[in-house]
């Protein structure tokens, strides 16, 4: 088992939502803060050897839990482009994905999931499992490489109790980790305190079902509140007795959720299991210190500025300056993308490059002409399904604005297909009835 404390001074509070003169919003900062701290951990995950785990022509596949309106994946998206693919599973309502606003990264790499229940309530036992099996079913059965998890709602007057009212939410953030990732695979998620026996009891179980884990607050949170992030690395093998116990804890918290009487769950694995290993213990003790010393800093100097408001704090900009070097986040204002025209689209793409061999109708490839083929380079193979209707060109330009090159009109003609494919794509291809099922129906 190993435990790491990171713990930073956090001057660099931003001010606002939505930041003027940054790439991201609030929360997508705060994703690039956590994975640049751990060396791109999540974006550029390795093995225990230094190993990239995401092989040769392999996408990286990410989770993204509890997580509207998704500033989280934008922010992966933003830095691995279509090279990946992103599953997500939020509440449905006002706090849903909302993949019009993700102008950082290419949102079709990006499928939300709600679960057999509709709702996307990742305290449903069915919604677990169905996403489970989602995942899983596009993954190759392998599960992500990584999941991230924000969950969090509204304590309102109750704030003093966050951490107890947060407790199912802590447990099934977990679980679902627990079921979608690989061996091998990372997990960050959101805590709020860590003081009671059944929190503490849930991290003391990520640690059995990890190499390491580590209690981590980002810059970029807010310095005087309770949140903090766990970071586990390296999924265990034998996991799944975790998982099932995870798994029946949650049904019974349902099920005295679901009846008026006072009956709970108020620790997962027995207090002195917890103080017996005392190197889990006194990190815990240690971390829970840290942040609570630096949280009184911080509350008291809000008090300060509050009482005066001429008071400038005038480190600020200088250490945004120097936290967006090293998240290597360009420092530059957050717009919607550009949208342009086909054919200059694929003049930027093409960059002086002349395809024009390809307005020609491919011919197949006979034994006769296979002999006349003396110089190779001089052409070019493609594989055909259908000679009827030759080959083009299809551009890309977001969502499904997808257009294709007649190269009869020498235009580009929109395509009226349920198909999107990220801004800039350029491929040379041909559409096809693709036959589904045992009776081939379309
Ligand atoms: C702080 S926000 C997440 C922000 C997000 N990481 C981002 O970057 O935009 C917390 C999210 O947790 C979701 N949430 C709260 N309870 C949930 C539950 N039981 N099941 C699924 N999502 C939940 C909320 O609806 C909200 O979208």
């Amino acid at each position: 088992m190993a435990y790491e404390i990171f713990f930073l001074s956090s001057e660099f509070d931003l001010p606002k939502q939505n930041i003027i003169g940054l790439e991201f919003n609030r929360a997508a900062m705060k994703m690039a803060n956590i994975d640049a701290m751990f060396d791109f951990m999540f974006t550029d995950p390795k093995d225990v050897y230094g190993k990239s785990t995401v092989g040769e022509n392999e996408l990286l596949y990410f989770a993204d839990v509890c997580a509207g309106p998704g500033g989280f994946s934008e922010y992966v998206l933003w830095r691995k482009k279509w090279e990946c693919k992103g599953f997500g599973f939020t509440l449905k309502g006002q706090n849903d994905f909302k993949l019009e606003d993700f102008f950082a990264g290419p949102p079709e790499t990006f499928e939300p999931y709600y679960g057999e229940d509709g709702d996307g309530d990742i305290y449903s036992p069915r919604n677990l499992k169905s996403f489970q099996k989602f995942v899983r079913s596009n993954t190759e059965g392998k599960g992500v490489h990584f999941m991230m998890a924000d969950g969090g709602f509204s304590v309102e007057g109750r704030e003093n109790e966050q951490e107890i009212l947060s407790k199912r939410l802590y447990l099934c953030q977990f679980l679902c980790a627990l079921l979608i990732l690989r061996k091998g695979g990372h997990f960050v998620c959101k805590l709020f305190d860590l003081f009671t026996a059944f929190s503490v009891g849930l991290v003391y179980l990520m640690c059995m079902a990890f190499e390491k884990i580590c209690i981590f607050k980002p810059n970029t949170s807010r310095p005087a509140n309770s949140e903090r992030y766990i970071i586990c690395k390296w999924l265990k093998e034998d996991i799944k007795d975790i998982a099932d116990y995870m798994f029946e804890v949650n049904e019974k918290l349902g099920k005295y959720s679901s009846t008026t009487s006072d009956a709970d769950i108020v620790e997962v694995v027995p207090l002195e299991v917890l103080k017996e290993n005392e190197e889990f213990y006194d990190y815990i003790v240690t971390s829970n210190d840290k942040l609570g010393t630096n949280q009184i800093i911080h509350l008291d100097k809000i008090r300060v500025f509050a009482q005066n408001t001429n008071l400038h704090e005038e480190k600020q900009s200088d250490i945004r300056k120097e936290c967006l070097a090293l998240w290597k986040v360009p420092d530059k204002a957050r717009s919607a993308p550009p949208r342009c025209e086909p054919g200059i689209a694929y003049k930027q793409l093409m960059q002086g490059e002349n395809l024009s061999y390809i307005n020609n109708s491919p011919g197949p490839l006979t034994p006769n002409l296979l002999k006349k083929l003396d110089r190779i380079f001089d052409y070019h193979c493609v594989v055909c399904g259908e000679t009827k209707i030759p080959p083009s060109l299809f551009i890309g330009l977001g969502k499904s604005n997808i257009y294709q090159y007649d190269p009869n009109s020498s235009k580009w003609l929109k395509l009226e297909l349920v198909l999107e494919l990220p801004a800039n794509t350029l491929f040379y291809g041909e559409l096809i009835q693709e036959l589904k099922g045992e009776n081939a129906v379309v």
